[in-house]
């Protein structure tokens, strides 16, 4: 029995889909277990480029199985767009399933995310407005629509009528905005129903017949461990757990199936959205590595923000995730930089502490404190073993793996499927 997970370490975008599908070859089943369309993750498959929100990075194998899981959030509308898109781009959709107790985003729930981020005015949070956060508040709130009587022919208009009458009476009454029409929403979402039908299951008695039968099962994260509702940013967070924990719950399955757990990060940091970040760059050196790693959003385009490798964040998601093992992805963004720098530690408030702060206004005070390095040559992309990196890369990543306290067993030197690196 082999269960692996890889996860975001830091804000999200560390590449997740890249090393996912390339795991996958050797997998029977992947399986994504929380978050929704917030999430973007980029495939290339040469000169093919495949941009998936809701369908698992698995997706590019034909004989492996790919689940999107109970934990999720699906915007009926936007998974049989990724879908079409596929299907046109020749990709098979025959080995895909959707869990029944995914919750579905309706368009009432995209309404809300943006008059609450509006509402919010400058503390906003930046979110996706996706309708993640409102779909989740319902999920907790117990007044959530759920896939089984999304596809239900019997449930499928009484339980919208009835979820778009009481969120239109919150639209209208606290945010002053107008109702969405139930009818003209039941016509749209009725026609997503039967095709979204075929493809819902129970998936957490599948992947467990897997795991149970010695197949290979691999868990998608998607966002990364500072994202998580409660071990994240807060308030600066998104509304599911991407840590390693989130995974059980959103798959349905307990923690001792799992063997793996894989954290990526980048050689640098990026986070979109607002909130603190202690090792942010606002100057050239940001946007050198803003323009070299290509840091702009796979959902909605927004530069992302840079900084350097943070250890405290990365020693923090070590120790919230239980990671096994450590991705360094994106190394290759920082070459031709005469000094690299990483964060050994903060100093708050005239203390040096190694630990990441739970309250948010004292991550605000922070201050980095750096190790320097030196840069990198022009070009590393073209390295095929460990053996081959120049010293200071070699340096550099040894360096990253003593501060982390895991080991480093892959490093990313740039998208393609090849140009990874095993330890
Ligand atoms: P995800 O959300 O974690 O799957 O990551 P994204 O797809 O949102 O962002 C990662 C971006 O970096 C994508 O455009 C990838 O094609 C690209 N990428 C992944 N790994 C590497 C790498 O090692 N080097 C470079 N230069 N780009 C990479
Ligand atoms: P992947 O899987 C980076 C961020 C948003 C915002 C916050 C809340 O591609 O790594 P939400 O719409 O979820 O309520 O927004 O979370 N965010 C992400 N940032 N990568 C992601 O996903 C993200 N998903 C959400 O930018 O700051
Ligand atoms: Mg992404």
């Amino acid at each position: 029995m082999s269960g692996k997970l890889v996860l975001g370490a830091q804000w999200g975008d560390e590449g997740k889909g890249k090393f996912i599908d390339i795991f996958s070859s050797e997998a029977d089943l992947v399986v994504r277990s929380q978050g929704g369309n917030n999430a973007g993750h980029t495939v290339i498959v040469g000169d093919v480029t495949y941009k998936l929100h809701l369908v698992p990075s698995g997706i590019l194998y034909p004989g492996t199985i790919n689940v999107v899981g109970a934990g999720t959030v699906i915007d009926p509308k936007v998974i049989l767009e990724e879908m079409d898109t596929l299907t046109a781009q020749g990709v098979k959709l025959d080995h895909l399933k959707i869990d029944a107790r995914a919750h579905v985003i309706m368009p009432w729930h995209i309404t809300l995310d943006d008059l609450s981020e509006k509402a919010r005015g400058a503390g906003d949070i930046g979110t996706t407005k996706r309708g993640i956060g409102p779909c989740y508040m319902d999920k907790a709130e117990r007044c959530g629509l759920r896939m089984h009587d999304f596809v239900s022919p019997e449930k499928f208009e009484r339980r919208v009528r009835e979820c778009c009458e009481l969120k239109n009476r919150v639209i209208t009454k606290l945010y002053d905005a107008p109702a969405l029409d139930a009818d003209a929403i039941i016509a749209e979402y009725r026609t997503y129903s039967e095709r979204l039908r075929p493809f819902v299951c129970d998936t957490s008695s599948m992947i467990y017949d897997y795991l149970k039968a010695g197949k290979n099962v691999m868990f998608e994260g998607a966002q990364g461990t500072l994202l998580d509702l409660d071990m994240g940013t807060y308030p600066y967070v998104t509304s599911s757990h991407p840590v390693a924990g989130g995974v059980c719950i959103g798959s349905g399955i307990g923690p001792t199936l799992i063997d793996e757990v894989y954290g990526i990060f980048k050689g640098y940091t990026t986070r979109v959205g607002k909130g603190p970040f202690p090792t942010e760059l606002d100057d050239e050196v940001g946007e050198y590595i803003r323009q070299q790693g290509g840091e702009f959003g796979t959902t909605t385009g927004r530069p992302r923000r840079t900084g350097w490798f943070d250890a405290v964040i990365a020693r923090y998601a070590v120790r919230v995730n239980g990671l096994t093992s450590i991705i360094l992805n994106k190394i290759d963004p920082l070459c031709g930089l005469d000094t690299i720098k990483v964060c050994t530690a903060y100093e708050l408030d005239g203390e040096i502490i190694k630990d990441f702060p739970a309250d948010l206004d004292d991550l605000a005070r922070c201050k980095p404190i750096y190790e320097e390095f030196e840069g990198f040559p022009e070009n590393i992309s073209d390295v095929k073993s460990y053996d081959e990196f120049p010293a200071s890369v070699k340096k550099y990543v040894e360096a990253v793996e003593e501060m982390c306290g895991c080991p480093i067993s892959i490093i990313g030197i740039g998208p393609a499927r090849d140009q990874i690196i095993y330890r």
